[in-house]
């Protein structure tokens, strides 16, 4: 049985005050908070075996080792990879992502293609510009359409046989819309292109399997999921990571080393240069592993209930635009009222303990397209309350007011 209120017992930050007022939380798509069973993980490492990894022979090295490979199996399971080897820790999103974009510097050529989507996260943008600016190749946009959604159509017409690459959120961040990642990712191997998905905003909500979508590449962060924040998951088809040269270079990602040559380790070391976030990489296993005891189905079912509670109430204050109007959305509303600037009301609802988010949400094209500075955001995890959404609708309705 799902049972919110016991489910915030784990989440002590819950419990405060924000400005006088009892916290509501209502930015987890920019972080989501961590359960005291993470939090105690955590301390569990450092209280009793902080070690360096695949390292040292003795015992705390072993247990540390031990536990990093266990979280690293955790999450093979849960995305369903063939092989543990094909999850390479990482920083997060946004060095998975560059990991890739990096790699390909050297396999792209001038007059290859690669696409991207209108609804990326400007992590999903700027490092494939980079890559172009690299190697002459040529990025192409997947225009969006007013609700929110990719348009297909365009899509079809762009994607062709030049087309090495194709890139798109699984979940946009700003709006919430739940792409057709199996449709792109069919449609492209047809083409011969391979499809790197952005999955940090799937993650806390869409238990992804990336064998099942036949994805080459899907990258995600922790701290998106209940986990730290510091750590993330580049998950790519083994093949496809065995040809990607290395990213960094260093200690761990090498077999031999000699002044006069360097061989290095294979998947997943090669990519993992450095002492990782070891920590973070066990705490990412724990909060998956937290996730799953409430289950993914469960948490969707009760966030789809938020989101239509909140959609309901908040289309009926006056003036309130959302933007983001996909039929298959996750639990955010973006939204303006007026000409009122989403930082305004923002700021306004802090001072009543509401955590929005506002601005751009590092989506600057979205905004572009919408001819809009901004959106204010707020975004919801398993965590929140119908109680919750109707202090967020008093709120805005008390900022409207004092606005106006
Ligand atoms: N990408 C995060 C967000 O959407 C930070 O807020």
């Amino acid at each position: 049985m799902f049972d919110v209120n016991l489910l915030r017992k784990d989440f002590p930050i819950l419990s405060r005050e924000v400005n006088g007022q009892p916290l509501v939380y209502l930015d987890n798509a920019a972080t989501s908070q961590t359960p005291k069973q993470v939090v105690e993980v955590i301390s569990d490492y450092y209280y009793r075996y902080n070690a360096n990894i695949h390292r040292g022979v003795h015992k705390l090295s072993q247990e540390a080792t031990d536990a990093y490979e266990k979280a690293r199996a955790t999450i093979q399971k849960h995305f369903n990879a063939e092989h543990p080897y094909e999850i390479i820790l990482t920083a997060g999103t946004t060095e998975s992502i560059n990991c890739v974009a990096s790699g390909y510097a050297s396999l792209l050529k001038k007059g290859d293609e690669l696409l991207i989507s209108a609804l990326e996260h400007h992590s999903n943008i700027v490092p494939w510009q980079m890559l172009c600016e690299k190697t002459g190749a040529q990025l192409k946009v997947i225009p969006m359409t007013l609700q929110g959604t990719l348009d297909m159509e365009a899509f079809d017409t762009l994607l062709n046989y030049k087309t090495q690459l194709v890139f798109v959120n699984h979940v946009s961040n700003a709006l919430g819309t739940i792409n057709h990642i199996q449709e792109i990712i069919e449609k492209s191997h047809a083409k011969g292109a391979k499809v790197l998905i952005d999955g940090a905003q799937a993650s806390p909500h869409i238990k992804a399997d990336v064998q099942a979508l036949d994805v080459d590449y899907y990258v995600t962060s922790a701290h998106k999921l209940c986990g730290p924040t510091g750590v993330g998951m580049l998950y790519g088809k083994s093949e496809l990571l065995n040809l990607l040269p290395a990213y960094q270079g260093g200690g761990e990602m090498i077999a031999t080393v000699s002044f006069e040559k360097t061989t290095y380790a294979g998947l997943p070391h090669k990519f993992e240069a450095g002492t990782p976030n070891i920590a973070g990489g066990i705490a990412f296993g724990a909060a998956l592993d937290y996730m799953n005891e409430i289950g993914f189905e469960v948490i969707a079912k009760y966030e789809a209930e938020l989101l239509a509670y909140a959609t309901t109430a908040l289309e009926k204050i006056e003036g309130l635009k959302i933007y983001g109007e996909a039929l298959e959305k996750t639990a955010v509303i973006s939204f303006n009222v007026g000409s009122i600037h989403p930082y305004d009301i923002g700021s306004i609802l802090d001072q009543m303990g509401i955590a929005v988010r506002t601005g751009h949400h590092c989506a600057q094209p979205i905004m572009d397209f919408y001819k809009i500075p901004g959106t204010v955001r707020a975004s919801f995890s398993f965590y929140n309350t119908f109680e919750e959404i109707d202090l967020l609708e008093k709120g805005i309705r008390r900022a409207v007011a004092m606005l106006q």
